[in-house]
């Protein structure tokens, strides 16, 4: 397994990554019909604009499969005072619980600190209990709750922050 910066040519299986995962991840989480509604297709249009774009997309790789993508970027959020931003972090079943959560994270804050942003943040579901001990046994401290609105359904998210993102490179070999 190996994680790398990705491609244009890896937009398609990212979209179907993501939408693999999501549904590994959030059911029971989420309507069944909102997870329903995911469309590979229309993810792999989303990340194909990102890859030629900001950039800062990365996939695990197991050979020439896609088995998770991370992606990372400058904040967005107004509520939140670091620099840089885990957008995104999946990893199918078949490659969770061998380091490559851990690997991906550091391969993250390697970036952002390469582009400038010496702190980052993330959001994850409270219910998400796995990923929430994934991030604080990677050292991330509670530094925010929000609840995400949406038509008939809505979900309480708790923010992870590290004002130092180097702890999390240490990791990688
Ligand atoms: C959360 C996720 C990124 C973690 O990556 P991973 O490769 O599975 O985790 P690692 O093997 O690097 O784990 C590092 C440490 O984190 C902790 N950890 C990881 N997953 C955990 C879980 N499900 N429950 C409890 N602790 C966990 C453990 O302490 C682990 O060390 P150990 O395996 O030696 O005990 C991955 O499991 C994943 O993609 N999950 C589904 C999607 C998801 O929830 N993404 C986050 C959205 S915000």
């Amino acid at each position: 397994m190996i994680i790398e910066p990705a491609t244009a040519a890896d937009a398609r299986a990212i979209g179907i990554v993501h939408v693999l995962a999501w549904h590994e991840t959030y059911r029971g989480m989420m309507p069944d019909q909102v997870l329903a509604s995911l469309n590979p297709s229309e993810r792999e249009t989303m990340w194909a604009s990102v890859i030629a774009g900001s950039g800062g997309v990365y996939v695990l790789r197991d050979g020439t499969r896609v088995t998770g993508f991370g992606a990372a970027g400058r904040n967005r959020d107004a509520s939140l005072p670091h620099a840089g931003m885990i957008n995104t972090m999946y990893l199918l079943g078949e490659a969770q619980r061998r380091g490559h959560g851990r690997q991906m994270m550091g391969v993250l804050a390697r970036h952002l600190l390469a582009t400038g942003m010496p702190d980052a943040a993330l959001w994850v579901a409270n219910d998400n209990t796995g990923a929430r001990q994934f991030y604080e046994k990677l050292g991330g401290a509670v530094v925010g709750h929000a609840t995400e609105l949406h038509e008939g359904w809505d979900m309480a998210c708790t923010a992870y922050g590290w004002d130092d993102l180097t702890v999390l490179t240490h990791s990688l070999t």
